[in-house]
């Protein structure tokens, strides 16, 4: 363990989004993963005998024998923890979350409860990284700060929008298809999702249309359907987006296979979106592919009709739509405010 690392802590360790997080922070170049939280009734346990691991490649075997601990903010001060990853439902998160940025931590979280509040960044790297300049207006560093990472569906859109914004964005057409993982674990009954398809996910639709305009600060009219399919990993989204400016399909192929992000950030891939022109591309069976795993945004199928661009997207959810989000939002963090020195 190098002193130089980051200590980190992560809530929700159990579900979906939280093994992500063990598995990316189990071997962090930056942080150092010291303590993993879940409900009361896992304390005490391993995490391995707790954990339902649903990632297709093997569990970390440095976790193994780690036990799950309780919430306790005194116990994680004194263990220097400073940054606490979230993944908590969205019920219980805004008063930790908030508890936990008052005594000084800085919270990365995927809940959407404290999203939509103001100085709180919904930051994607890629798309918006001047929301950072938000965070001394929470009190950062005379207290702790909380920034959230978008909903699956809309970081997916807001990656693929990013490097097209600057053509003006006057209407957004999306529906999306989205994998079983997305509900969490355990999440949709068996006999509800096998072989079906549900029209509806609650709330959904209605973060895709707010969340888009606060990330990428644009005010164009938004039109969301987002249905669940099954498919166990990756959200599969087909657009249509209407800009102020005459834009050709070779003008989106061009920026996107252009567009750089951050590459130098450890969980950052070095292309953050890979196009394909082949006409089957991309599928969910792809959602881990890429280096770091599940952290690229992969688009196709571009076409224009009238003044509209579509494109189809697949955006890994509980990898880039989540935790990894949050670990990239974290390399973004510590760097702009010095914690690496
Ligand atoms: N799944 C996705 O694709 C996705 C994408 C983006 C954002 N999100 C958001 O990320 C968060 C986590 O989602 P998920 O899919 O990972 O959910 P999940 O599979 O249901 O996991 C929830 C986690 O929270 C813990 N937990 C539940 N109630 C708790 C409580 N009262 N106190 C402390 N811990 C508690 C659970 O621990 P136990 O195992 O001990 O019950 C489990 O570790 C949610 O806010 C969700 O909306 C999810």
């Amino acid at each position: 363990m190098s002193n130089k690392k980051i200590n980190v802590a992560v809530l929700g360790a159990t579900g979906a989004v939280g093994q992500v997080f063990t598995w990316m922070l189990s071997r962090h170049p930056w942080f150092n993963l010291t303590a993993v939280i879940a409900s009361e009734r896992r304390v005490g346990h391993t995490y391995s005998e707790s954990v339902h691991w649903l990632l297709p490649f093997d569990f970390p075997p440095e976790l193994h024998d780690v036990r799950i601990q309780a919430y306790d903010p005194d116990a994680l001060k004194a263990m220097d923890v400073r940054f606490v990853f979230s993944a908590l439902p969205a019920e219980v998160a805004s008063d930790i979350e908030k508890d936990l940025r008052g005594r000084g931590f800085n919270v990365f979280s995927n809940a959407a409860s404290l999203r939509y509040e103001k100085n709180i960044p919904i930051l994607i790297p890629e798309a918006n990284p001047e929301q950072l300049d938000w965070v001394p207006s929470q009190g950062y560093p005379t207290i702790g700060s909380v920034v959230t990472n978008a909903n699956c569906a809309t970081t997916g859109l807001a990656v693929a929008l990013a490097p097209l914004k600057k053509y003006g964005i006057k209407e957004i057409s999306v529906s999306s298809y989205q994998s079983i993982s997305g509900a969490g674990y355990p999440g949709l009954s068996a006999l509800d999702i096998s072989g079906n398809v549900i029209p509806y996910i609650g709330g959904e639709e209605e973060k895709v249309e707010k969340e888009i305009k606060k990330i990428l600060d644009i005010n164009p009219a938004v039109y969301a359907y987002c249905i669940r399919v099954p498919v166990i990993f990756g959200h599969m989204e087909s657009v249509w987006v209407e800009f102020e400016q005459e834009v050709d399909v070779e003008d989106v192929i061009r920026d996107w296979n252009e567009f750089k992000g951050f590459p130098h950030l450890p969980s950052s891939p070095v292309q953050p979106i890979v196009y394909s022109d082949e006409v089957r591309f991309p599928q969910s069976k792809l959602a881990f592919w890429g280096e770091p795993r599940g952290m690229v945004v992969y688009t196709g199928r571009v076409k224009k009709q009238a003044r509209k661009i579509g494109f189809v997207l697949l955006v890994n959810n509980i990898v880039k739509g989540a935790a990894g989000g949050s670990i990239q939002n974290a390399e973004l963090f510590a760097e702009k405010f010095g914690l690496r020195k």
